[in-house]
């Protein structure tokens, strides 16, 4: 979801429900539920029943709207989509699981939260449930780990540097807001010309991702969808840029029918079978209606996958691709 001058956009809507077809009504889990963009378009079908989740305190009132519009076919989680096993009775059966990745236009346009380079609030980047805030890493995270999170998670070859300036201006004194610590970045990147982008983009990308773990969070959250899901279940996933996007792409070009041994040379290291049915291997992108109406949807990447009658095994050759990823968010501080 984003907007621009607070007008609501859930991202991709149509093709979504397009894809989930809610007026055959069903079970819908929506993980990401941010302003209730998806819940609320799905519930306007009658025999639909839709279990949200967010981390997020902030969306508790959007969802308590929706909870007494609907008492019996709207249910609402504040936790983590990776705790979507638990949270789910595994016999629910549900026709679809969607995420939609992450920042909400409300979380972006706060800028108490310190998500924006304008943002003059604290450095916190917290989307809900975290064990620190932006002001804990930048403040406390030492040079290499810095540099190596900047580099990696924000895609960033200039992390080195960025990472030596901001450990340099906290000596003296702590980064406390976000437009503070964007003008340290742009500082160490003076002397690179020609961005299109804010120059602090891909740190705040990075220093944002480590915060809320959130490649650990879609690894884990697409294993738990996929033990969630039986035969015919839509697995959906909208990303918002290429580390995200990559992770999807390869969970579904691993686990179905379209690439059934993507390393010929290599011995496959578990003895799997497919566990989805895959029909288009390019993402959908939004339309140009949409791009129009609404430009922050220009990076969307819509992937989707069909589950199979295949009993669910712990996905061992995705974890271990994607390993670094988890292993770089759990550095400790
Ligand atoms: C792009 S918004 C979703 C907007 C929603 N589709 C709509 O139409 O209003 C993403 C939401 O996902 C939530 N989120 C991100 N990562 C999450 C996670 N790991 N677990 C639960 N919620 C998460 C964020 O807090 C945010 O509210």
């Amino acid at each position: 979801m984003s907007s621009d001058k607070t007008k609501h956009y859930p991202v991709m809507l149509n093709q979504i429900l397009s894809i989930i077809s809610p007026q055959h009504g069903g079970i819908f889990i929506d993980c990401t539920f941010g302003g209730g963009g998806y819940s609320r378009a799905i519930l306007k079908y009658p025999n639909t029943k839709v279990y949200a989740i967010d981390r997020d305190k902030y969306t508790q009132h959007y969802a308590n709207h929706l909870v007494k519009k609907f008492p019996k076919r709207f249910t609402f989680f504040q936790d983590k989509f990776s705790n979507l096993s638990k949270i789910i009775k595994s016999n629910l059966s549900p026709r679809a699981i969607i995420f939609d990745l992450g920042l909400s236009s409300f979380q972006l346009s706060d800028f108490q939260r310190g998500f924006s380079f304008k943002s003059k609030g604290s450095l916190n980047m917290q989307m809900g449930i975290n064990k620190y805030s932006a002001y804990d890493v930048v403040n406390t995270l030492d040079k290499r780990n810095l540099a190596k999170i900047i580099k990696i998670l924000g895609e960033e070859k200039d992390g080195q540097i960025i990472a030596n300036k901001i450990v340099k201006y906290r000596s003296d004194k702590p980064v406390k807001s976000s437009e503070e610590f964007a003008s340290i970045i742009n500082d160490a990147k003076k002397n690179f010309n020609n961005y299109k982008k804010n120059p602090a983009t891909k740190t705040f990308q990075a220093i944002r991702i480590f915060v809320n773990q959130e490649l650990s969070e879609l690894i884990l959250g697409l294993t738990a969808a996929t033990k969630i899901l039986s035969d015919g279940g839509l697995l959906i996933v909208v990303s918002f840029h290429s580390l995200e996007d990559k992770i999807v792409k390869n969970f579904f070009s691993l686990y179905s029918n379209s690439d059934k041994n993507p390393s010929r040379y290599l011995p496959l290291n578990e003895n799997k079978s497919d566990l989805f049915r895959l029909f288009l291997k390019k993402p959908l992108t939004p339309n140009k209606k949409e791009l129009l109406e609404n430009n922050s949807s220009r990076s969307a990447k819509l992937r989707y996958a069909i589950r199979n009658n295949s009993e669910f095994y712990y996905p061992k050759e995705f974890q271990k691709k994607f390993e670094n990823y988890l292993t770089i968010e759990e550095t400790r501080l």
